[in-house]
């Protein structure tokens, strides 16, 4: 079941919105208590990989898609790092109406712009950043032309599916989680936990909500440093944001929360990633291992409380960007296959340790 069926009562949902539905959301909340002990919590990884695109965007894209199909709007158009791109591509595709992505040339991760071509989207590559590319697709859908629908962040349902993520953790654990970690770019996607639990909280649905606790590249990472960054740079290219469009919410669910921003560098990252695969069987993309990142240098710090329980959102699949997880290999040499000819004792020497 979709989100849209599955969290309709508390979605605005109305019977004149149509039924948009990839089978998006119900991702599962995977146990990871190798990870977990190594760092002396018990930790959970919340895998949005299993989304049909691949990432977490599908979950408030449905619902943006399906508003602007009931406002009448013709086209859909967004800025993007990657995910939100593919994302909006595949809905696009399955409602039947264009698409417009507009990408950062050439930083973009080669499955998530393979995704966005796959699904029949016009996909543009602009000379500059995200930032700039988020503005330029701003200003022509306020322009009015062609009833384009701005699908980004800034699109209020947005940030209403999302909530369906943190709603999804309480139901899995049965309460909410003492810390929630989570990779922080444009900055929408903790606004909408924070939002989501907030809302289960009024309901009566948990007792308490989490300390939201966000996570970004060190490179790019202005609400860590508290000013914009004008030249984002970072490994993991879906963070890659210098000028976060809901840094103000973002700020709040932190302030409310009683929660922190930390940065984590791009070395860090790649750690996290290769720990989360090889001790967790979890393979997600380098921008949601920065909380992974993060909690191993709380731990180092002896910031990280004992016993408590943590849940990262794993926000993309690895799948999307094998060459940065392979390039984060390369160090301990195994980015390769061990390459052998076709004899029985050339096998035996690699199954003894004898060679590899
Ligand atoms: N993780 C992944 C895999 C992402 O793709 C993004 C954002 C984030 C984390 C950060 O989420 O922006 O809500 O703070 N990707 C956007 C995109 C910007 O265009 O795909 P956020």
């Amino acid at each position: 079941m979709g989100v849209l069926r599955r969290y309709k009562e508390l979605l605005p949902v109305t019977p004149s919105t149509p039924d948009v539905n990839l089978e998006e959301g119900s991702t599962p909340l995977i146990p990871l208590p190798r990870v977990g002990a190594g760092l002396g919590i018990r930790l959970y990884g919340k895998f949005e990989g299993c989304n049909p695109s691949g990432s977490f965007k599908d979950r408030g894209m449905v619902l943006a898609v399906a508003k602007a199909l009931e406002e009448g709007k013709r086209a859909l158009i967004c800025a993007s790092t990657g995910n939100t791109s593919a994302s909006a591509a595949a809905y696009a595709a399955s409602v039947g109406v264009p698409c417009f992505v507009l990408l950062p040339a050439g930083k973009v991760a080669m499955g998530k712009l393979t995704q966005a071509l796959m699904y029949g989207a016009t996909v543009i590559a602009v000379r500059g950043n995200f930032d700039r590319a988020l503005e330029l697709a701003r200003a022509a859908a306020e322009s009015g032309t062609m009833g384009l629908a701005m699908v980004n962040s800034v699109n209020p349902y947005r940030l209403i599916g999302q909530r369906t993520g943190a709603w999804e953790v309480c139901e899995a654990l049965g309460r909410a989680p003492d810390w929630h970690a989570i990779p922080v770019g444009n900055a929408g996607n903790i606004s909408a936990y924070w939002a989501g639990y907030q809302e289960y909280h009024r309901l009566g649905k948990i007792e308490k909500a989490p300390r939201m606790m966000g996570f970004q590249a060190a490179g790019a990472a202005p609400l860590v440093t508290g000013k914009p960054c004008p030249n984002p740079e970072t490994v993991a290219t879906a963070i890659r944001i210098g000028n976060p469009v809901s840094a103000h919410l973002a700020r709040a669910a932190v302030q409310e929360s009683g929660g922190e921003f930390n940065a984590v560098t791009d070395e860090e990252i790649l750690n996290a990633q290769r720990l989360l695969a090889s001790e967790g069987g979890v393979f997600a993309e380098p921008a949601s291992c920065a909380p992974l990142a993060g909690l191993v240098k709380l731990r180092e710090q002896g910031k990280l409380p004992e016993g408590i329980t943590v849940t990262m959102v794993l926000t993309g699949n690895g799948l999307k960007d094998p060459d940065t997880a392979l390039s984060g290999l390369e160090k301990s040499g195994r980015a390769k296959p061990i390459e052998i000819g076709d004899t029985e004792e050339e096998l035996k020497r690699v199954l003894e340790g004898r060679r590899g």
